[in-house]
């Protein structure tokens, strides 16, 4: 199969702060109810990072807890990538600070911007390197604290976010859950779906960006899950064709955790039982590059999961960009 041998997962881990807010507390702060909410979103809560905890702070205590999963010391890592698009500041990346809080050798740390489809796209490069042979072990993270762009005047968005973080490591060889294929794609055509339009070189920080509340995350949410659920589709579709599976050989279904009706939408057009998908969004939110290592920390800890199961990991997010993977566990 193309670009092989594929890498393996050796260990993975999660975190999330915390502090839990739930439904009935955001409704009485932003005009809005529980039963909106979980009817529209199935979120019932979500976590929120604390003020002095930042971005590498949430990946520190998932990648403590993915290194010991796989039973590696952070000396052996070679490579680090942080898939985020709240880092703990612009620059210098969120990896290097991560790097030093683990003490990782002076090894290639970057982070990495694909949004919710973050994890999956830093998967898929982390894999590439492995396989290119200059690396050995790589530590994939996927962290977000969405609290700090979230918009307390806008509804519309501010209820469907929360703060967390998820790990990875993947070595060259040995025992652990084998990657088998991705496949991620983009379209850049629109890119105000879903955006923090202020802060970058088109629109530097200044009073009017501040005012215009440019700063915040801003989406049409309507728009989106159209899109999610048709590029979720085809990328699943795809990346199931070019590795020869028929998707009823799909075990497990680990999808981004936005939304349970996109959930629900993706399981009726791919044909796969709703039962095979694994959600945690109830508790935690749409945690964006975070949220497909969460479910999937959790899910693979499950007893559901057997060796020799065949996972399919999807995911899409601002870009817009989308990602699948397929795991053999
Ligand atoms: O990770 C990728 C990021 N994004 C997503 O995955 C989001 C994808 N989109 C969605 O999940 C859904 O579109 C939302 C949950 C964001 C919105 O659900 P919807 O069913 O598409 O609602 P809508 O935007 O069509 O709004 C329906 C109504 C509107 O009122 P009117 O115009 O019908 O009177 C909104 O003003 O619901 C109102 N509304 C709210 N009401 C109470 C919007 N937000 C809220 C709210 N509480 N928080």
């Amino acid at each position: 199969m193309s670009g092989s041998p594929r890498s393996i997962l050796r260990g993975i881990g999660s975190y999330v702060p915390e502090r839990k807010v739930d439904n009935q507390e955001l409704s009485e702060k932003v005009d809005t109810s529980d039963e909106w909410i979980r009817t529209r979103t199935g979120i019932k809560e979500r976590r929120f990072a604390a003020k002095n905890e930042n971005t590498s702070d949430l990946a520190l205590e998932a990648s403590r807890r993915a290194l010991d999963d796989a039973g590696v010391s952070p000396e052996k890592i070679d490579l680090v990538v942080v898939a985020t698009i709240t880092p703990d500041m612009a620059f210098p990346s969120t990896a290097c600070l991560l790097q030093h809080k683990l003490g990782i050798p002076k090894v290639a740390c970057f982070d990495l911007e694909a949004a919710c489809s973050g994890f999956l796209y830093a998967l898929d490069v982390a894999d590439g390197m492995l396989s290119s042979g200059r690396y050995e072990c790589a530590l994939v993270v996927g962290a977000e604290k969405l609290s700090s762009i979230m918009d307390w005047e806008d509804r519309t968005t501010c209820v469907l976010f929360g703060d967390g973080a998820g790990a990875a490591v993947l070595t060259k060889e040995g025992e652990g859950a084998e990657m088998i294929g991705f496949q991620c794609g983009a379209d850049g055509s629109n890119p105000s779906l879903l955006h923090q339009p202020a802060g970058g070189s088109m629109q530097p920080a200044s009073q009017e960006t501040v005012d215009s509340r440019g700063h915040f995350l801003k989406m049409n949410g309507r728009e989106i899950f159209k899109s999610a659920v048709r590029v979720m589709e085809r990328a699943a579709i795809e990346l199931l064709e070019k590795h020869g599976f028929d998707k009823n050989e799909v075990d497990h279904v680990i999808p981004h955790q936005a939304n349970a009706r996109i959930v629900e939408s993706l399981s009726q057009r791919l044909e796969i039982p709703l039962d095979r998908f694994y959600c945690n969004l109830h508790k935690f939110g749409n945690t964006s590059a975070a949220s497909i290592p969460l479910a999937l920390d959790e899910a693979y800890k499950s007893e559901t999961f057997k060796k020799g199961d065949l996972g399919l990991l999807v995911a899409f997010g601002a870009g817009l960009t989308w990602s699948a993977t397929l795991v053999r566990f």
